[in-house]
């Protein structure tokens, strides 16, 4: 497939986009300073991969935000459990949960990510999220691909 350019100009911090990649939702979220904080501090014992060490994404995206840019997300909007897409909870009270950094909640068999796509412990879903391959053609425009 060919790579896909995203416009980010209008992304409001804390709002998500989607384009479309290889037949596949990629979301891109403008996250804001509290949420990289709140996904930074995040508890790493509650996660199954905080360091993403089975590769969920290019060479190139490391740390625990998992960006080439702090407050630019972009992670692959389907679910690693069975494919389902998880909805997007960005604000610690969306969530009935203690200590909720924000992220994606996947409603079909109750799998949680954080702001990162890191995966929750004790949910179905064994990995991150998947980052795919990107780029900044300049401050607005994302390559994806
Ligand atoms: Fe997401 Fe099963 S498909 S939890």
């Amino acid at each position: 497939g060919a790579p896909v350019q995203a416009d980010i100009s209008k992304l409001e911090p804390g709002q998500r986009m989607t384009v479309e990649w290889r037949g596949r939702p990629v979301w891109i979220v403008k996250r804001t300073p509290d949420m990289i904080e709140r996904t930074e501090n995040f508890d790493p014992a509650r996660l199954v991969d905080p360091d993403s060490q089975a590769q969920q994404q290019p060479d190139y995206i490391t740390g625990p935000l998992r960006s080439i840019r702090p407050e630019i997300s972009v992670l692959i909007g389907i679910c690693t459990h069975l494919g389902c897409s998880p909805l997007y909870r960005p604000g610690p009270d969306d969530v009935d949960m203690t200590a909720w950094p924000g992220g994606y909640f996947c409603p079909c068999h109750g799998s949680y990510f954080d702001l990162a796509g890191r995966v929750f412990r004790n949910v179905p879903a064994p990995s991150n999220l998947e980052v795919p391959p990107y780029r900044f053609e300049s401050d607005d425009i994302i390559i994806v691909g």
